[in-house]
């Protein structure tokens, strides 16, 4: 029996082992996905000792992103953009970690709005921590022309501007509505917007009709910023494509199976959200 799980402190919230259950009944795996409460002074050691504990690999969420970007002994292109990882499994016995944010989050929007050329396009980033970082990553390899990045700290938008290069321009915070008129696609990965939360306060009539609006929160599915980009008339993508797709890459490497992301699986998940 294969076993694998999400590690994180707290863990009682996470979703992962819903979605991951859904598809070890769905594909008939003989397999186990679940959680695993670790306190960060014990989770370099757990990492270390993940084959041990008879693990194929695990999946990471907060606060041990960074912990697992430096447990492993390989990372890939996503998990050092980001600087964190939250997939982790064995390749001829070695530890590797990936950020499969970044490839989600692309499958998420490619699923939402099909045949969506990305190439050349403009695009406003709201927010530079490690989720705004795996997000540029990909799409910058899905060939998008221009970054706008808007972050209320000025200097970490810098820094990341400097890590990817001249197509990724930094601006200040305030200037996020007036930045953003040209944009094709605009994304929020702050999360500003979160359910009991502050708001994010931006005015959607700002953009182009043709822009895409995303969000990366989830709770609740349809953040302020989507509704009232919906409302205009807008495509909105809620963040909760974004977690079920960047589950894939895990089970596959861990199970042998890639899993499709299903309306079923959604609405499986759609109703833990709203049940919450
Ligand atoms: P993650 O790695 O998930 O992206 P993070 O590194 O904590 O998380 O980043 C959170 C992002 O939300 C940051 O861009 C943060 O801005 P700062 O860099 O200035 O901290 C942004 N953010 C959080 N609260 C905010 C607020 N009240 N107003 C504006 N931006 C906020």
């Amino acid at each position: 029996m294969t076993r694998a799980g999400v590690v994180g402190w707290p863990i009682s919230h996470s979703r992962s082992p819903l979605i991951h259950g859904y598809w070890l009944e769905r594909y008939g795996i003989d397999g186990v996905y679940d959680r695993h409460a670790v306190a960060p002074a014990d989770v370099a050691q757990f990492f270390r000792t993940l084959r041990e504990r008879g693990m194929a690999g695990c999946n990471v969420t907060l606060p041990h992103k960074e912990a697992a970007f430096t447990a492993a002994v390989e990372t890939k292109p996503a998990a050092k953009a980001a600087g964190s990882a939250n997939t982790l499994w064995f390749e001829d016995g070695r530890l590797i970690a990936d950020n499969t944010d970044a490839a989600g989050f692309l499958n998420s929007l490619l699923a939402a709005v099909p045949g969506l050329d990305l190439a050349g396009k403009t695009v406003a980033i709201l927010g530079a921590g490690g989720a705004a970082r795996g997000i540029i990553f990909a799409l910058l390899g899905a060939g998008v022309g221009t970054v706008h990045l808007f972050n209320r700290t000025r200097a970490r938008a810098d820094a990341v501007a400097a890590y990817f290069g001249a197509k990724v321009q930094a601006h200040d915070w305030d200037n996020r509505e007036a930045g953003s008129r040209g944009a094709d696609l605009l994304v929020n990965t702050t999360s500003l917007g979160l359910h009991g939360g502050a708001p994010l306060g931006f005015d959607v009539a700002s953009l182009k009709a043709a822009c895409i609006v995303a969000d990366i929160v989830y709770v609740p599915l349809e953040t302020p910023l989507l509704a009232t980009a919906r409302a205009l008339g807008l495509r909105a993508v809620d963040g909760l494509g974004m977690l079920l797709h960047q589950a894939v890459p895990g089970f596959e490497k861990w199970f042998g199976v890639r899993p499709e992301v299903t309306e079923e699986l959604r609405a499986l998940v759609i109703r833990n959200i709203e049940g919450a």
